[in-house]
């Protein structure tokens, strides 16, 4: 079975204990206060040095689906390859750990360990590094992604926040580790309750999933069928249409407009006894944003049609925007009980590893939504940490400007060279590349960057994460080269379009 062990030193038994989270894997119990740990087969390696007097730590965790490499208090540790292999050569300070974890693992693990292992290894590697505690504003590291480096593409397909956990979140997940055995209620009630004072409502009229992709899923499976059907866009997010693809509900996708925000007036004129109206905005994979005022007109015309339709409006990228025509359509949910909002912690939070996402909306649209959720869907590790990241308003604020520095210099960039971009108030970019996005696509990746896969009818253009200044200096490198390159024919299918399923 895969995993990796939990090692933890108490000051009072100089000895490393060896637990599995959550299935026993293996237990082997070191007295020394310097251990070589071996997990199961397949598994990574890790050997670990303190120094007396030894303080507690954790020093990685597993689930059954997902693998957390944490260090808890500062202990000396290194990374080496087996002794049986070569000795120890000795410990290294806290910081270069954090940069050379996952390529000393990739040199390890290269040597001997399976190819599953060396993908788990340099996973947990990777999120180790992300996850080491951070400097002052303006010098947050990000996740190591640079090709090469952690052995895979540089990623900015996803929209994912290449800086990780902020701090308050980082400590709170530390800290909820101790109360991994016990159900979640605890920590997902206190998250609720949160959120409800946040946006002053009822916690009834607060919903949480694992992450916000699981609420649109939902919410399609509970409102549309066969002769309810979905009103969506073309191109935006796609969980909904997806949803409904797979229980025959008919979808109506409108087209966005050329600004790449979505065009309200013909959704409302076409959703006539549509049973979800799904409203992104921030539009992914555009990037644009309809006005409060555009999206309260939206509104009034869908109920003067389809009183009972739901109208679920996604704000994932909320905290992104600047724009100040915009505003959060949370005030409507006060005076129309089916409209839902959705909210996500995988964006600005930096959380998209630990799945959290919530619904704002009437206590009985919420509760039909929610017959669809999994109970209990929600860990309490990620419930911790959602809730302190919800209180890190300093690392919110820090987010926002690095993102806003990022795309400003990635979108000049593009213009400089020619090209036109989206106006964009998330933390992606969607250019038109004025070639097959497939191809496009397929040549970045092969050159070390990973940016999304197209999405139809904007096939010339492709959607860039917006990434650390570095990574986006960096990318910028590969791209325009591709770019300035004759663009050929179409160049078989894009990368890995079902391998990029479900991201995002
Ligand atoms: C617009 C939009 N909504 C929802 C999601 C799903 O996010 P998650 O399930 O990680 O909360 C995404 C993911 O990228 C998104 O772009």
């Amino acid at each position: 079975m895969a995993g990796l062990a939990m090692l933890v030193a108490s000051p009072s038994r100089p000895e490393f204990r060896i637990d599995s989270s959550p299935k026993a894997i293996n237990r082997r119990v070191c007295t020394s206060a310097s251990a070589t740990v071996t997990a199961p087969s397949s598994v990574a390696v890790a050997e670990v040095s303190t120094r007396e007097p030894l303080e507690p730590f954790i020093f990685s965790k597993t689930s059954d689906s997902a693998v957390h490499w944490i260090r808890h208090r500062p202990a000396m540790v290194s990374w080496c390859p087996p002794p049986a292999r070569r000795p120890c050569s000795g410990t290294r300070r806290r910081d270069d750990m954090s940069r050379q974890a996952p390529h000393a693992l990739a040199t390890e693990v290269g040597r001997g360990l399976s190819r599953r292992a060396v993908t788990r290894s340099l996973a947990a590697a990777t999120l180790g590094a992300s996850l080491w505690p951070r400097t002052a504003f303006g010098t947050a590291r990000a996740i190591s992604s640079a090709p090469g480096e952690d052995g895979g593409p540089l990623r900015l397909s996803s929209n994912e926040n290449s800086y990780g956990l902020g701090p308050a979140a980082l400590e709170a997940l530390r800290a909820s580790l101790s109360e991994a055995n016990r159900y979640p209620s605890k920590h997902t009630s206190a998250l609720g309750a949160a959120l409800a004072a946040l946006h002053e409502v009822g916690e009834e009229q607060v919903a949480l999933a694992p992450g916000s992709g699981e609420i649109l899923r939902a919410t399609t499976l509970a409102f549309t069928s066969s002769s309810h059907g979905l009103v969506t866009a073309a191109p935006t997010f796609e969980a909904p249409s997806r949803t409904a693809a797979l229980i025959g509900t008919p979808i109506d996708a409108v087209p966005v407009q050329p600004s790449g925000a979505l065009d309200l007036t013909a959704m409302a004129a076409r959703g006539q006894g549509a049973g979800l109206f799904f409203v992104c905005n921030p539009n992914n994979p555009t990037g644009g944003v309809n006005s409060s005022d555009a999206i309260t007109d939206f509104v009034a015309r869908v109920r003067r049609t389809t009183p009972d339709a739901v109208i679920l409006v996604d704000e994932a990228y909320y905290e992104y925007v600047e724009d100040r025509s915009y505003a959060t359509a949370l005030p409507l949910t006060r005076t129309d009980p089916r409209i839902i909002v959705s909210r996500t912690f995988s964006k600005i939070h930096g959380m998209a590893g630990l799945r959290v996402g919530y619904a704002i909306g009437h206590p009985d649209t919420l509760s039909a939504m929610q017959q669809q959720l999994a109970r209990n869907g929600l860990s309490s590790a990620s419930a911790a940490a959602a809730l302190a990241s919800l209180g890190d308003e300093k690392h919110l604020a820090q987010q926002r400007t690095l993102n806003h520095e990022a795309r400003a210099f990635t979108r000049e960039a593009y213009e400089r060279a020619g090209y036109r971009v989206l106006p964009s108030e998330a933390n992606f970019l969607m250019v038109d590349v004025r070639r097959d996005a497939g191809s496009f696509q397929h040549l970045c990746r092969e050159a070390g960057l990973a940016v999304a896969r197209p999405f139809p009818p904007l096939t010339t253009h492709a959607r860039i994460t917006i990434g650390t200044m570095d990574e986006m200096r960096r990318a910028m490198r590969i791209m325009l080269p591709i770019l300035s390159a004759p663009s050929s024919a179409r160049y078989g299918r894009s990368v890995g379009a079902v391998e990029w399923q479900g991201e995002c």
